[in-house]
């Protein structure tokens, strides 16, 4: 007898097939059992009749627990009430592991406690539904950019170098010497981008920001494209063709997770809609303030209520450009006429949900790198190799980096970017 998944009902109409998956749910009568079927494929419903099974089994069906683990032989029917649209009429029961008094029941729990619980939470149809969308998402990006040639490269975890700033570092003992939990592979994609020409990394990174709100996770994963040839214009131009592709990949492939999310595909249909908005930094500035808010001037960076308004004066996910050089790391092109700012661009999710991308245009002369490594203090001879990148046929390039997490909270629609990482580190959490 064929072992299937539940996704694949559908192929099976009318056979006799085997199930191995846990009992989400139970109704029963005296005479007939309904039991909530999850296999991680999907869920959906097996039908326990006395007359047809017997007492034994329907015994069994009657005394089965919230995620006890089964193996199911019946017949796959079709099942016109379901959203799913079908059903399995059980034929034998054959109980794998047992589970009594598992802690996660249907009535409400707080976050903490199901924090605690990630491990056994995971299971809840709603983690199900984001984790199909942080999935969808990864097959999307690697499709986007394979579609486009890019190389996929895979920049070192440990390093001696920190791109991001100096004081988010996670530092680690390398036989004596110190290094770095990787804070974005940008560098190292730089040099693979002269080497390959485009290239993308798709890794965990790490910070250790003392942040404890609900865009920011301590480690997270990151998108990188770096390409050779290309100015940030044209990088903008990827940025937003991607997003939108990630958008449409969602309404295209998670149909049922967008229903138990209760997201609307209305809205998300907006955002794949091209071009999207762009506003100067400067113009963010004189639109805030015109709106009430005199507790930014040029110079500072926008905290989260300043990006949700400009981010609400818009239709869709918005570019803030040209931020102040001050505010940016070391490594950005400075604007031609301008002393003040660099070549940059934020692009601000809808909705409150802040920034999703950060990326510029890169420096290429050599002097003002050097010059831009000594003025953050940062020691030179460990970035040698990144300066052999500006000696060595140097070539415009830009680049950018999506925070995956921060993607599918946004095209999720949920609350916290917590739930967005299967167990997620935070300023306060490493367990489980
Ligand atoms: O803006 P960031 O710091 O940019 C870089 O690291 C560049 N080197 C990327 C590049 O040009 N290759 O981070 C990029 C994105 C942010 O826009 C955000 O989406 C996400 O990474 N991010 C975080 N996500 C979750 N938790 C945090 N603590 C995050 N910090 C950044
Ligand atoms: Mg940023």
């Amino acid at each position: 007898m064929e072992q299937i998944q539940i996704i694949d009902a559908k192929k099976h109409i009318g056979e006799i097939v085997q199930i191995g998956a846990w009992v989400a749910n139970k109704r029963s009568s005296g005479k007939i059992a309904f039991l909530q079927l999850r296999d991680g494929t999907a869920y959906f419903q097996g039908i326990v009749v006395k007359n047809e099974v017997g007492e034994e089994i329907f015994q069994i069906a009657k005394n089965l627990h919230q995620e006890t683990s089964v193996m199911i032989t019946g017949e796959i029917r079709e099942d016109s009430r379901s959203k799913f649209g079908y059903e399995i009429g059980i034929q034998g029961i054959e109980v794998i592991g047992e589970s009594h008094d598992y802690p996660i029941t249907p009535k409400e729990h707080g976050t903490e406690f199901l924090m605690d619980h990630r491990h056994l939470w995971l299971r809840s149809s709603r983690q199900h539904a984001i984790m199909q969308i942080r999935n969808e998402i990864i097959r999307a990006t690697y499709q986007f950019f394979n579609e486009r040639h890019f190389v996929k490269i895979d920049p070192p975890i440990l390093t001696g170098s920190a791109p991001e700033g100096t004081t988010d570092l996670f530092e680690t003992d390398y036989f004596g010497d110190k290094a770095y939990l990787s804070q974005s592979g940008q560098l190292y994609l730089e040099a693979a981008a002269m080497a390959f020409g485009k290239v993308f990394s798709f890794g965990p990174t790490f910070r250790a920001e003392k942040s404890k709100t609900r865009r920011h996770l301590i480690e997270f994963w990151m998108m990188e494209p770096e390409m050779a040839f290309t100015t940030q214009e044209e990088s903008l131009v990827v940025q937003e063709e991607y997003v939108a592709y990630l958008v449409q990949s969602v309404l295209d492939n998670c149909d049922y997770a967008l229903d138990v999310l209760g997201r609307d595909r209305a809205v998300l249909e907006k955002y794949t809609q091209l071009p999207y908005p762009r506003i100067s930094y400067d113009d963010a500035v004189t639109l805030l303030n015109e709106n009430g808010f005199d507790d930014v001037t040029w110079g500072d960076d926008f905290g989260s209520p300043h990006e949700t308004f400009i981010a609400n004066s818009f239709e869709q996910p918005v570019f803030i450009l040209n931020y102040p050089k001050a505010i940016k790391p070391f490594y950005m092109k400075p604007h031609p006429t301008r002393e003040d700012v660099v070549i940059c661009a934020d692009m601000i999710a809808p909705e409150g949900y802040g920034e999703i991308i950060g990326g510029s245009e890169r420096a290429t002369d050599y002097e003002f790198v050097l010059e831009r490594i000594r003025e953050f203090g940062l020691n030179e001879e460990e970035y040698s190799w990144y300066l052999d990148l500006r000696k060595y046929g140097t070539v415009p390039h830009s680049g950018f980096g999506l925070g995956l997490e921060r993607a599918v909270t946004w095209i999720s629609g949920i609350e916290h970017v917590r739930e967005a990482s299967p167990f997620p580190r935070l300023i306060n959490r490493i367990y489980p």
